[in-house]
């Protein structure tokens, strides 16, 4: 059993648990529906090279700070600044942390839900039916195979509007998958948390290899690489850093206190640095994995990488259509979808959860309860914003793409610079040192990690954010 800064706090069962736990959050839709199809509509590799800069530069000294702050108070985003530096208004940050994170967990919630919904129907031949049933038609109509797969794709299109219109659907499969991460985190840390990310990372690993093996063994699958990988850089543009940026920190989880709060379950042991390296690499390389899982069938069939958000739900499930052994496809991709989406969303609710038993001390049980009840109900806006409510738009953007474009882009950079100004300054020097120093006694990096978030990280996301707000 690891010890921890908190007397009775709850703490990690070992430091793969931790890892695993972390990783889970962070390799989450972000990585398997955003990534690729932001990237698909960014130009591939200028936007790839824009993502890895950003992790690199911003991501990890971020990561590191999350994780110093969170073991060095043992507490929640809200009470770690509290404790950190009583009397100061640092709380504000972790406090609108947290609501950034309530705002991505309702429409987390209900994108997942489609997850959940699309698992139902690939295990059932549902989703890919209607491309069958497109194929006897074009059969007789199309002789050329570029029109047959387009109808293809507008059956699964119209499948697809046909279930996000329905709100009452969506609205069920958004409930249900917040039941799914009510009941991990209900069983608290190490019992929840820990013990369903050391079971669902190893099957999403296992899942994700199946799918690429067949992905770039498909004739024609190489152009799908090539746009992955090939140099490019004519496609990158301010408006590019900028959702390569918001990208890096949704992807890592960073910048409403996820990584506080699972630092604050840490023991003194750990290296800081180099859990927070693994993490991140993780995830940079789940999300590559995602994108040669997904180009290469795009691309083998015959359809448009830069299909936007619908690339998840309707290029691919034409692309499963088209294969012998489609709807095993569909099932795999889809519960790898849905097992990404779980152990993200917990780590969001245990945000939520944290702070309600640290500061109002409410029991563990009805701290989750309430708090996926609120995160429910913030989340019926966005999952009505594509059916019934599809007209009400603030922006020229629904509830739930500005739920999306908000917290990605906005929220989550404006809470990275602070928490890096935090633990570069506010904190104060020796202390930041000391904390670093438990687990990392020759502070290899510290030297440079700490003007990366005194100076670097913070000028750099404020020149991204300002140069795309004038
Ligand atoms: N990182 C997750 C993903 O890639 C989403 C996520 C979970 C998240 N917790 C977060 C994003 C905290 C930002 C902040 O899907």
């Amino acid at each position: 059993m690891m010890q921890s800064g908190g007397t009775g706090r709850e703490t990690w069962g070992s430091k793969l648990g931790f890892v695993l736990a972390a990783a889970g959050s962070a390799i989450g839709l972000g990585n398997i529906w955003r990534f690729p199809y932001v990237l698909g509509e960014n130009g591939g590799f200028a936007f790839l090279i824009a993502y890895l800069a950003c992790v690199v530069l911003v991501g990890l000294p971020i990561m590191g700070a999350e994780l110093a702050i969170g073991r060095g108070s043992g507490r929640n985003p809200v009470g770690a600044f509290k404790a950190l530096l009583p009397g100061s208004l640092w709380w504000v940050v972790g406090g609108v942390g947290l609501l950034t994170g309530v705002l991505i967990l309702s429409y987390y919630s209900v994108l997942a839900g489609w997850t959940v919904f699309y698992l139902t129907q690939s295990a059932t031949g549902e989703i890919i039916f209607p491309t069958l049933a497109g194929d006897i038609v074009t059969a007789l109509t199309f002789a050329s195979t570029g029109l047959h797969i387009q109808f293809a794709q507008h059956m699964t299109e119209s499948l697809f509007t046909g279930f996000v219109t329905n709100s009452p659907l969506v609205l069920l499969f958004h409930f249900i998958f917040m039941i799914l991460c009510l009941l991990v985190v209900s069983q608290g840390v190490e019992k929840g948390i820990e013990r369903y990310s050391k079971i669902l990372m190893p099957t999403l690993l296992g899942l994700l290899f199946l799918l690429i093996i067949r992905s770039v063994t498909l004739p024609g699958s190489f152009d799908g690489l090539v746009f992955l990988f090939k140099p490019d850089f004519s496609k990158l543009s301010l408006d590019v850093i900028l959702l390569a940026m918001g990208q890096a920190f949704y992807s890592l989880s960073l910048g409403m206190g996820v990584m506080i709060t699972y630092g604050s379950y840490l023991d003194r042991k750990t290296n800081l640095f180099a859990s927070g390296a693994t993490v991140a690499g993780l995830d940079v390389g789940i999300a590559l994995l995602a994108g040669v899982v997904i180009f290469p069938a795009v691309f083998a069939v015959g359809l448009e990488p830069s299909s936007g958000p619908g690339l998840t739900y309707i290029v691919l499930p034409a692309v499963f259509g088209k294969l012998p052994a489609g709807s095993l496809l569909a099932t795999l991709f889809f519960l790898l979808l849905t097992i990404a989406a779980v152990t993200s969303a917990i780590s969001l609710l245990e945000v939520m959860v944290s702070f309600a038993t640290d500061e109002w001390k409410w029991k563990r049980r009805r701290a989750t309860i309430i708090m996926a009840i609120v995160a429910f109900v913030i989340g019926v806006p966005s999952a009505m914003s594509f059916g019934d409510w599809s007209n009400a738009t603030i922006f020229g953007l629904g509830f739930f793409d500005l739920a999306d474009f908000l917290s990605a882009n906005i929220l989550l950079p404006v809470g990275g610079i602070l928490i890096a100004l935090f633990a570069g300054w506010a904190w104060g020097s020796e202390k930041v040192k000391a904390e670093i120093r438990d687990g990392n006694p020759e502070l290899k990096l510290f030297p440079v990690w700490i003007w990366m978030v005194r100076i670097l990280a913070p000028i750099a996301v404020l020149i991204v954010l300002m140069t795309n707000i004038i």
